[in-house]
């Protein structure tokens, strides 16, 4: 059923629901039940149209997060799931939101590919009165939709830097000589992940000895580490990819160069998303650390949508729960501070059965 919310009525809204619920909220757990069940689309029998800007289809990563939109929005639920795959291009994405304004959809959800570069369209959207709900990636340079459900990408950095830290120390390792994989440049997922890892490399004098674009993707990573092996041969112990895909290429590329990587080798490999295969390897001991990007956001931007199609109040920014993954039992647990400068103490998972531990 088309609810329009008036433009100017979608800000004060928007405003409303910063005051109300600035921090984490309620959400329903992991791989729970369909939370839309009140939904009016439903009860009317007519579909709610949902249009998704999603990043692309770069890794296992995003694979399951499209699957887990889709499960989420599906027919049978009462949606109308308008699906763009916008192949990592944000132009591509800002047309595609366009288009959903063009196609006057009930709500709008972005993976924002970069965090820049927002304000314009989503002004076009809060003057067509269409709910944006973000998910995964966040935007910094507007706050023109709703809510956002996603990962504190700077957490995750931080929980890499805190481990390695603490990992060095436990093997006596003195020198850190370390290569940086990223994630695609301008996304918020690349920049907290690389701040939150480098606040640790600066306090600690770990010398970074270069940080390179491997856009997230396998070719990337084996690309990137390719070259890494050339320049930096002999002079490296630790690798960070900023995510598995990522890591699996850099693992091709090492292999081939005569690198010996993960537990007791001459490589400490880190990498993030801590998808199944990921964890695999962490199990199998080939990567050393695994940092969980949680990426079955679906049926929490349904909450979101289910709320506002009841009227109700909205959570500004919902927080994903995200385990860290290690291949030894040297440490239990590790204490540090988080973004929001709260100490924290983060219990380590070992990772001894990674068919159990992720379904994606
Ligand atoms: O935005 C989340 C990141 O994007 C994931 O770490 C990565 O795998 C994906 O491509």
């Amino acid at each position: 059923m088309k609810k329009r919310i008036f433009a100017g009525l979608l800000t004060a809204i928007m405003a409303a629901s910063l005051v109300a619920c600035g921090g984490s909220g309620s959400a329903p757990a992991a791989g729970g039940d369909d939370s839309s069940g009140g939904a009016d689309g439903k009860d009317s029998g007519e579909a709610i149209v949902v249009g998704f800007a999603q990043v692309g289809h770069e890794s296992d990563w995003r694979n399951a997060s499209t699957n887990s939109v889709k499960d989420a929005f599906s027919k049978d639920k009462g949606y109308d799931l308008q699906f763009v795959d916008c192949d990592n291009d944000s132009a591509k994405q800002i047309e595609a939101v366009r288009q959903f304004i063009q196609d006057d959809v009930d709500y709008i959800v972005i993976d924002p590919i970069v965090s820049t570069g927002w304000d314009t369209v989503l002004t076009e959207c809060d003057d067509a009165g269409i709910p944006v709900i973000v998910i995964d990636r966040t935007i910094e340079d507007s706050k023109k939709y709703i809510s956002w459900v996603g990962s504190e990408f700077m957490n995750e950095g931080l929980a890499s830097g805190a481990w390695l830290k603490a990992y060095a120390e436990a093997k006596g390792i003195k020198d850190l000589n370390i290569l940086v994989i990223e994630g695609s440049n301008g996304s918020s997922a690349q920049i907290g992940r690389t701040d939150g890892f480098k606040k640790y490399a600066d306090e600690e004098g770990w010398t970074i000895l270069d940080s390179q674009d491997g856009d997230f993707t396998q070719d990337g990573g084996q690309k990137v580490m390719e070259s890494y092996c050339k320049s930096y041969a002999g002079k490296f112990n630790v690798v960070v990819c900023q995510n598995d895909n990522e890591a699996f290429g850099a693992m091709d590329a090492m292999k081939a160069a005569g690198v010996s990587y993960g537990v007791d080798k001459d490589v400490i490999l880190i990498s993030f998303d801590a998808c199944k295969a990921g964890l695999e390897y962490v199990q199998s001991g080939d990567i050393n650390a695994d940092f969980m990007c949680y990426p079955l956001q679906g049926e929490y931007c349904a909450k979101i949508i289910d709320q506002l199609e009841k009227g109700e109040e909205v959570d500004k920014q919902t927080f994903m729960q995200e385990p860290w993954y290690v291949a030894e039992d040297i440490l239990k647990d590790i204490t540090y501070t988080n973004n929001a400068g709260e100490e924290v103490t983060e219990e380590l998972v070992q990772v001894t059965d990674a068919a159990s531990q992720a379904s994606y």
